[in-house]
């Protein structure tokens, strides 16, 4: 029996002898300081895929949009000419076999003064005091200066200049790199330009490819992620990266799917790809970059591999049967190259691109939401092939499906389940005991989740505080069965607000523009936060005089035994007493986020909801016991000693 069902039975006996004492106070609950169930060391943590331009134009570092010209019909977005020239998207002068375009910039007779281009970035550029590192490939013949700026795209002020001199032929390409300092901008509304001295191109051309422009890093590393929005997720203190999707490992087809060996070794070597969320993707946020990401962080990596199945492309969505077998092959290549020595085939490939350590991996799910679009019928023939084949190699992995659905009879022994749900806020909480009575012996990685709606129909653009608490109350029922929930993550994570692809009547947890502080982090950031900051090693057994609803809680201790948690939610707006027992307990800190059902932080107030941390002591002669409020829609951890 789950500790939740023991929980509920003695809850039940208590109730029996209490009900004729029954508080006028509110609530009263009694937390067992032994027994429980230990939970997931790893309960919350981070799913990540290219959506609403999250990766490029989000969390990778670097500015410049359409840089490599990749993706099914790039265009000339965010370029546009400066002075008399003419722009084009050029096949004729790949940088490389993986870079097959290029921008053809060209002059015409008689022409002088400075010109060139411009890139408007991801709907903007972030401008802020720093060092800036600008490369460029370019070809044709051309011995003289060029400037690179950064302007502000209508005030035309200046935040960086840097003029360097080039000497380039029309044989092959020359690589420039240059580092200047760039001063603050007031707003991200900034253009990048490049210019050349015309007189010495008129009448001819010149070829440019794989611009890029990047800010300081986060841990300082090349082709890197912002610092900005890595450290929200830092201080979100989640313990995994589920990667790369989502849809947008699927591909539309099996050839634009999400390709590992595609995404790694120097970025002329990766051709991109039309992602699923409807705009290229780089992939200069790589395999390697991912597992820096996870590194550095101190995460645990849950990679996705491809399994057969597509989304949104022409038909035949699916692949099965022996058609499969170079699929297969392909994810022991890449699980070669994330975790074989250096002298394997794929581990010495690794070795090559600088990384001689295998990266730690204990996690591979199957696929993504097989139970959907035509992906149930044949999941259990394809699970079974792919599992099969990674445990006769790598026995000590962990496979994880993509669906509790469609899966073999008998499941095969030791492995997860990934089970998803995007719902209004009612049903969301009437989620709260879904895991109370499952299987213990195939635990559940809930990959997704997030509030979307609320009852009525109304669609949430952004999360609100409602939305957020009912988040709360299904978190804390996965949080009372961390025996078997083993990890769990919102969806999705990041959405640029210029790049808004998911759907824009669907909130997601963090909102960013390229703005300096141009971070919201939604009421749903804060729960997950309170939730993953306060967390301890054995789920405690409560008694209660009351029921569940619209007080919701769990407690927990860390393995010290020297601090307990008690997670609230007060899913409901009347503001509710409560009462809490914890022998031998002094004192500690109340942590509260509260608002009207309504309150959402947005652009324009960002910090409208914030958690509120006070002291607070157990009462005078009562050891052990605290009173608490919890206001309206509210979500509450008491952390105490
Ligand atoms: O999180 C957005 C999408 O929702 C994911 O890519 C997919 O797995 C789910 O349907």
């Amino acid at each position: 029996m789950s500790l939740a069902s023991k929980n509920l039975l003695a809850c039940g006996l208590f109730l029996a002898v209490a009900q004729l004492a029954q508080p006028v106070t509110g609530l009263e609950l009694t937390v067992s300081t032994s027994g429980g169930n230990k939970s997931s060391p790893i309960l919350y943590g981070f799913m990540f895929e290219d959506i609403n331009h999250s990766g490029d134009g989000g969390i990778h570092s670097q500015l410049l949009q359409n840089n490599g010209f990749q993706g099914a019909n790039p265009g000339l977005t965010a370029y546009a000419p400066i002075g008399n020239v003419s722009l084009a998207v050029d096949t004729e002068n790949p940088l490389s076999s993986a870079i097959t375009r290029s921008l053809k910039v060209t002059v015409p007779p008689n022409a002088s003064g400075k010109v060139g281009f411009s890139n408007s970035g991801y709907w903007g550029i972030p401008v802020n005091e720093a060092n800036y590192t600008n490369s460029f490939y370019i070809k044709g013949d051309y011995n003289g200066d060029v400037t690179l700026r950064l302007a502000g795209a209508s005030s035309g002020s200046l935040y960086a200049s840097q003029t360097i001199s080039v000497k380039s032929n029309s044989s092959s390409y020359t690589y420039v790199e240059t580092q200047y300092p760039v001063k603050q901008a007031p707003d991200g509304n900034n253009i990048w330009e490049l210019t050349f001295d015309a007189s010495k191109v008129a009448g001819k051309s010149l070829n440019f490819d794989l611009i890029q422009l990047y800010p300081p890093t986060f841990h300082d590393r090349p082709n890197g992620l912002k610092p900005e929005i890595a450290n929200v997720l830092v201080d979100m203190k989640g313990s995994f990266l589920r990667f790369p999707g989502g849809n947008n490992l699927e591909g539309l087809t099996p050839a634009t799917r999400w390709k590992w060996n595609e995404t790694i070794g120097p970025l002329t070597s990766r051709p991109g790809r039309q992602g699923n969320w409807g705009y290229p993707n780089t992939d200069a946020l790589g395999l390697n970059e991912y597992f820096l990401w996870i590194q550095d962080m101190g995460l645990t990596a849950v990679l996705g591999v491809w399994d057969g199945l597509t989304i949104g492309g022409p038909s035949p969505q699916v692949i099965t049967g022996d058609a499969l077998k170079p699929y297969i092959d392909d994810v022991l290549n890449e699980l070669e190259y994330i975790l074989g020595d250096k002298d394997t085939t794929y581990g010495k490939l690794r070795a090559s691109h600088g990384f001689p350590d295998p990266w730690p991996l204990q996690y591979v799910e199957i696929g993504n939401e097989d139970n959907l679009n035509g992906g149930g019928p044949s999941y259990a023939e394809r699970f079974t092939a792919f599992h099969d084949a990674i445990k006769a190699k790598y026995p000590h992995l962990t496979i994880i499906s993509s669906t509790d659905q469609y899966l073999p009879n008998p499941k095969p022994k030791g492995i997860w389940m990934d089970w998803h749900t995007y719902s209004p806020a009612g049903e969301l909480v009437s989620m709260f005991n879904k895991f109370d009575n499952v299987d213990r012996a195939f635990p559940y990685f809930v990959g997704e989740y997030a509030c979307i709606s609320l009852d009525n129909g109304t669609e949430l653009a952004q999360p609100i505080m409602q939305g957020s608490v009912a988040e709360a109350v299904f978190m804390i029922g996965m949080e009372r069965n961390s025996d078997v929930v083993k990890m769990a993550a919102y969806a999705p994570l990041l959405q640029q607000y210029g790049g808004y692809t998911w759907n824009d009547h669907v909130p997601n947890l963090i909102m960013f523009n390229n703005n300096p502080n141009g971070i919201v982090r939604s009421t749903s950031y804060y729960v997950q936060q309170m939730f993953s900051v306060n967390r301890g090693s054995t789920i405690l057994p409560v008694e209660s005089d009351g029921s569940f609803g619209p007080v919701y809680y769990v407690a927990s201790k860390t393995s010290d035994n020297k601090t307990y948690y008690v997670k609230f939610a007060n899913y409901g707006p009347t503001p509710q007493p409560v009462t809490v027992n914890i022998p031998k307990t002094e004192t500690g800190r109340l942590t509260t986020l509260s608002g009207a059902a309504t309150a959402a932080n947005t652009w324009s107030s960002p910090n409208a909801v914030t958690p509120k941390t006070s002291n607070v002591s157990s009462a005078d002669g009562a050891p052990g016991k605290f009173t608490i409020t919890l206001p309206a829609w509210s979500v509450a951890v008491l952390a105490v000693e």
